[in-house]
């Protein structure tokens, strides 16, 4: 990425204008006010927050829920959190170890400030979420990645991670359910990487944004119960399994020696999360649950009609078994994912992110989401197939 300089006038920080942009955004850009285009690009539930959510809140904020909070979040969904983690994971989690954040980006955010000084190098997945990348290099850090391959259906081997830690090493930054591979690691995966954790003094961040899609029947494991408790923060949020990507309220569950620092580095960022979408997110956990598993299986039956349109090319790459993702090859004769990505706008009607936002190892490869209506799904990988010759 080129540095932008205005002649005259002194230089924009270096590490903003190197942070590469999000290809994710530059698609949609493009096939924004373009009405015939299906769009497969965007990360985020078709589907609108449940009304009993909504409701709530609205009479939370009629009561007040205006008004700055603490800084690490309002006491009592910091409690509801931890009760929910705890159920989940299957292992006691204090709520002083919770912080309310901006999204799961901000509990990224934070985690990797929390750690990071200037040159401190933090373990990627390639291919993984650009974000990672891109929060980083704000933080002053150094990205290195570790490879998932499709040949091993998106999962990390844990002796290659071991290898490339070094004195600089910080952190080593999971992703399970994974975008954009869709890969869920398997416990003997999850434990291994805690055992490096433990041996080496690494942190792991561990972004489980994605924990309740998960298909074929498999399960989701934590890194929060099979990782050292001062080594490892756990993220997730709202976003994506209440359908609430628009009310940015996610979670950081903390090493207990960590907390204060990541609780004081909410003051300079956003001070705390907003009232009314904390209120939400309380609402979102102690309400009824079934969004939670009837779009889980949203998910995976649009996940099987992937499969069946695309599987026939021959350019699936791996098995998607979470999130709502998929990956596809691009043809030999294509000479860039994103000259594809735009002719397929442009051309085809279709908008899909290229594959090398993600990491060099996808930079032939396109991700699909699985974000749409079945029928608007169906005819965006029709397209697609017809695109790609298939
Ligand atoms: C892997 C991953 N982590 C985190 C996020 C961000 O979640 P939030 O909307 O809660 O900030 C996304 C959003 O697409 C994601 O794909």
């Amino acid at each position: 990425m080129a540095m932008i300089t205005t002649p005259g006038v002194r230089e924009l920080s270096r590490r903003a204008n190197l942070m590469p942009r999000s290809a994710i955004r530059e698609i949609m850009t493009l096939a924004a006010g373009r009405g015939d285009v299906i769009h497969l690009e965007v990360g985020e539930p078709d589907f609108g927050t449940p009304d009993h959510i909504i409701e709530r809140t609205c009479t939370e904020i009629r009561g007040g829920a205006t008004r700055y909070t603490g800084n690490a979040g309002r006491e009592t969904l910091r409690a509801t959190i931890a009760a929910h983690v705890s159920r989940r994971v299957g292992i006691e989690i204090s709520s002083d170890r919770v912080i309310v954040t901006v999204g799961a980006i901000g509990a990224l955010f934070t985690a990797l400030m929390a750690v990071l000084d200037s040159g401190d190098e933090v373990l990627l997945p390639d291919p993984g979420w650009p974000n990672y990348e891109s929060i980083t290099v704000l933080a002053g850090g150094c990205p290195l990645r570790y490879r998932l391959s499709a040949s091993n259906d998106f999962l990390p081997d844990p002796d290659d991670i071991a290898k490339r830690i070094g004195p600089k090493t910080k952190a080593i930054l999971v992703n399970s359910p994974g975008n954009p591979t869709g890969g869920v690691f398997p416990l003997d995966v999850v434990r291994a990487i805690g055992a490096i954790a433990e041996r080496t003094g690494v942190y792991v961040i561990s972004d489980e944004i994605y924990e309740n899609i998960v298909f074929d029947g498999a399960r989701h494991f934590s890194f929060l119960a099979h990782t050292p408790e001062d080594r490892v923060f756990f993220i997730s949020g709202a976003s994506k399994s209440y359908a609430m990507t628009g009310w940015r309220l996610g979670w950081l569950v903390c090493p207990t020696d960590t907390v204060a620092v990541a609780t004081k580095l909410q003051e300079p960022i956003v001070s705390c999360a907003p009232a009314p979408s904390q209120a939400a997110a309380e609402a979102a956990l102690v309400g009824p649950q079934d969004l939670v598993e009837s779009s889980r299986r949203v998910f995976e039956r649009r996940r099987d009609i992937f499969l069946e349109l695309l599987g026939p090319t021959g350019l699936i790459a791996g098995h998607p078994r979470g999130a709502f993702y998929g990956l596809v090859k691009i043809p030999n004769w294509y000479p860039s994912a994103l000259a594809f990505a735009r002719s397929l706008v442009i051309e085809h009607g279709v908008a899909v992110v290229p594959g090398d936002t993600f990491g060099p190892s996808t930079e032939r490869m396109l991700r699909v989401a699985f974000t749409v209506e079945d029928g608007q799904l169906r005819e965006g990988l029709r397209r697609l197939a017809e695109a790609i010759g298939g």
